[in-house]
């Protein structure tokens, strides 16, 4: 069964497109490999013994999506990763934002809703949430305005969806919230690859640690939290990939109860910045240099999933635990920097 990957060359798209080969999926992918390097084709065939199918073209043109649907008319399903996710950039650059992550959304719809049947897995964000007012949380957990062009592209990539469902009796879709994803393949073939200086906790820990970065700052000791630092739920990137082939598969074999659905996918651990620290610290032997600095505009001080439905409903739960997530993340740090 053919399987179409978007972004499928990206950190989260890359471990998906593994799991999929794994359980036997024939996977096409398109990636403009503007955040992504087509070498990564390389590590996905290192592991599965089989080289995907790769385009390489941007969703914004719209003449080649539609040309590739008439190419590929039998793709039963689409995981929808590609898109621009700095959440910095993207208040810079609002209508950039819209344009790749809002633009490229409806054209995919719009193909699939041509189709019979057709399966949707969207890339979501626990970003939906803001600071939701109880922990964990769960997926009826009120949507919050969101703080950036970004997060807003979430939000209503979600409605997009949800509300061409309502109208399309062929199109069944699920959108999983992520939470925190990191780590690497424990093959160490395929990882995260940030390009300049990394937004996100792990990979600036890794990088720190290796010695490309002087010191980490941590934004903020004085949270309402245990610590002071804020909290959240690192979850490990090949069980967040597994979440998307079982939700594939939900779809495929007409489990959905409702032709929408959503789900969070994280561990229902948070943990704070200090204890990432001290996991890297643990794995790597090695003291990490940080000092405390301000806050950082926007951050929310806690969030961590409440995984029952995805556990119960998808047969789904995060089986690494932070520490050997992170271990993954130091071996990668390791090879690409060698
Ligand atoms: C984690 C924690 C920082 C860097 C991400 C995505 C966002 C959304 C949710 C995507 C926070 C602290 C970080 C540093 C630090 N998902 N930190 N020093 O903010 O939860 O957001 O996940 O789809 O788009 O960006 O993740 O990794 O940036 O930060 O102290 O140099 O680490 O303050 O508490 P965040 P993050």
């Amino acid at each position: 069964m053919k399987i179409l990957v978007t972004g499928g060359l990206g950190f989260i798209g890359s471990h998906t497109v593994v799991e999929l080969q794994n359980e036997g999926f024939e996977v096409v992918i398109i990636d403009d490999c503007s955040n992504s390097d087509v070498k990564v084709l390389d590590g996905i065939s290192a592991i599965t013994g089989v080289r995907p199918q790769f385009e390489r073209f941007d969703l914004k043109e719209k003449s080649k999506v539609e040309d590739f649907f008439s190419r590929h008319s039998n793709v039963a399903g689409v995981i929808h990763f590609a898109a621009s996710k700095a959440v910095g950039e993207s208040v810079e650059k609002p209508l950039l934002y819209y344009e790749n992550n809002i633009g490229t959304l409806v054209y995919l719809l719009k193909e699939l809703s041509q189709k019979n049947t057709a399966s949707f897995i969207f890339s979501s964000s626990c970003t939906v949430y803001g600071q939701a007012d109880q922990m964990p949380i769960t997926e009826d957990a009120p949507v919050k305005p969101a703080e950036s062009p970004y997060g807003n592209t979430k939000q209503m990539g979600e409605e997009i969806i949800f509300d061409t469902c309502k109208v399309t009796s062929g199109l069944q879709a699920i959108a999983l919230r992520y939470f925190n994803p990191m780590g690497a393949h424990p093959s160490v073939e395929i990882g995260e690859l940030p390009v300049g200086v990394p937004q996100n906790l792990v990979p600036f820990i890794t990088q720190t640690g290796i010695g490309m970065r002087d010191e980490l700052s941590v934004f903020g000791d004085d949270y309402p939290t245990e610590d002071g630092t804020c909290i959240r739920d690192y979850i490990y990137v090949v069980d967040l990939a597994r979440a998307h082939v079982l939700a594939l598969k939900r779809l495929l074999e007409g489990k959905n109860a409702q032709n929408f659905e959503v789900f969070n996918v994280g561990t229902g651990k948070g943990s704070s910045v200090l204890e990432a620290i001290q996991s890297f610290e643990r794995v790597s032997g090695k003291k990490l240099n940080y000092k405390v600095v301000d806050r950082r505009p926007g951050d929310v001080i806690e969030a961590y999933a409440d995984t029952t439905k995805a556990n119960t409903v998808l047969g789904w739960k995060a089986e690494y635990t932070l520490d050997q997530a992170m271990k993954s993340a130091w071996d990668w740090e390791q090879k690409i920097r060698d």
